[in-house]
Formats: structure tokens, sequence, C-alpha cells
């Protein structure tokens, strides 16, 4: 693929992004190339793993562009129809086009493990995407959604020990709906530290409440 291709793509993503969002875009087409290097590294010819570098980089620019102005209610959807509107400008075949709007519209997707088979471009952007979500930072956002939704209410040690719990749940599902094992591998130190730092706040939490 020819480079201009690449660099109008970054060019389009950080415009709509802007700065702070184009950061975090940017970050993710890194994981994805990572992961993908790994994934080719780890191949064999029972495993065989064929991905197109390409479109995998072309999806991760434009996998979030809808959601600046949509929001991120199935925002694959609404990123899919921008990005192949957006690309039937540049010299790309129809065949590239469709395949990073396949891309697009799996990477939101998580799998179980009868359903991942053999390994696409989507199931990569998935665990390019979320390997972001899983450090303790993500635990403090979650903290900070939840003050921002229900500003009212009253947080003692027992309401905290339970959003914490839920926290905690949704933290490992994260983690266990990962694809690749290089994104798990990637994530695994973070992803331990942190629910070991929740399972300890928790239990503080739950010996202080008077019963
Ligand atoms: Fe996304």
């Amino acid at each position: 693929m020819n480079k201009e291709v690449l660099q109008a793509v970054a060019r389009y993503s950080e415009e709509i992004m802007g700065s702070e969002g184009f950061q975090y875009v940017s970050a993710v087409v890194a994981n994805c190339k990572m992961l993908a290097l790994e994934l080719e590294a780890e191949a064999d010819e029972d495993h065989p793993v064929t991905l197109d570098m390409d479109i995998l980089v072309i999806a991760a620019y434009l996998h979030d562009i809808s959601t600046v102005t949509h929001g991120f209610q199935d925002h694959q959807v609404k990123s899919a129809e921008m990005a192949v509107e957006f690309l039937n400008e540049l010299d790309l075949s129809d065949e590239q086009i469709k395949k990073v709007e396949q891309t697009l519209l799996s990477h939101t997707v998580p799998l179980s493990e009868s359903e991942r088979g053999v390994l696409s471009e989507g199931q990569v952007l998935y665990d390019a995407d979320k390997l972001g979500r899983l450090s303790g930072l993500a635990v403090v956002t979650s903290l900070v959604e939840f003050g921002a939704r229900y500003p009212d209410r009253v947080v003692n040690g027992e309401v905290l020990a339970a959003i914490l719990r839920h926290i905690e749940e949704r933290f490992i599902e994260l983690y266990q709906s990962l694809n690749t094992g290089p994104a798990r591998e990637m994530a695994r130190d973070k992803f331990n530290r942190t629910v070991t730092f929740l399972d300890g706040v928790i239990e503080h939490l739950s010996d202080a409440t008077p019963v």
C-alpha cells in the first residue's frame, strides 16, 4: 500500500479526534503493530497468522472517528460508515475498503473462546483497544464516572465496597475477553496488581463496616 494513503488516514484521524483523542488513537495503533508482530513471530504451520498490517493500522486510526459527533453507542457502525466514505476518496481497492469496514464493525465484539477461530484484524484491534483500559487508572476512571452519574449518592464503606466489587468483576471480564495471548501477556502485570489492590481495599472496607 502506498505510504501516502496511511499518512492521509492518520491526518484525517487527527483532524477529527483532536490532539488528545489522537494521542489515545496513536497508542492503539502502536499496540496493534506490536501485537501483530508478536503474533506473526509466534505463528507456525499449524497456527498460521495472516494479518494485513496496513488494513489493521488504517482501521486502528479510524476506529473511534464517529465518537466525537455521535458518542460511543454503536460507534463501530457509524465509524465504519464514515471510514468507507473517506477511504473511497483514496487510492484503495474495493476489497481493501471492505476489509477495513469489516475490521471496524467487529472491533467492539468480544468473542467466546470457541468463536475465536482464525485470528482476524478485528480481533487484534479489539485487544489493542482494550489494553489501555486494563490498568489501575481504569478503576479511577470508573469511580469518577460513578460520581458523575450519581452526584447525590452518599458513599459509605459498604456502598464503596459494592461499587469496587462491581468494577473488579467488569475488569476481570474485560481481561478474559482478550483474544490473543500476547495481549494477555502485555496486560498481565498491571491486571494482577490492580486486582490485588482492589481485593485489599474491598477486604479492608468489609472489615471496617460494623454489622
Ligand atoms: Fe472503538
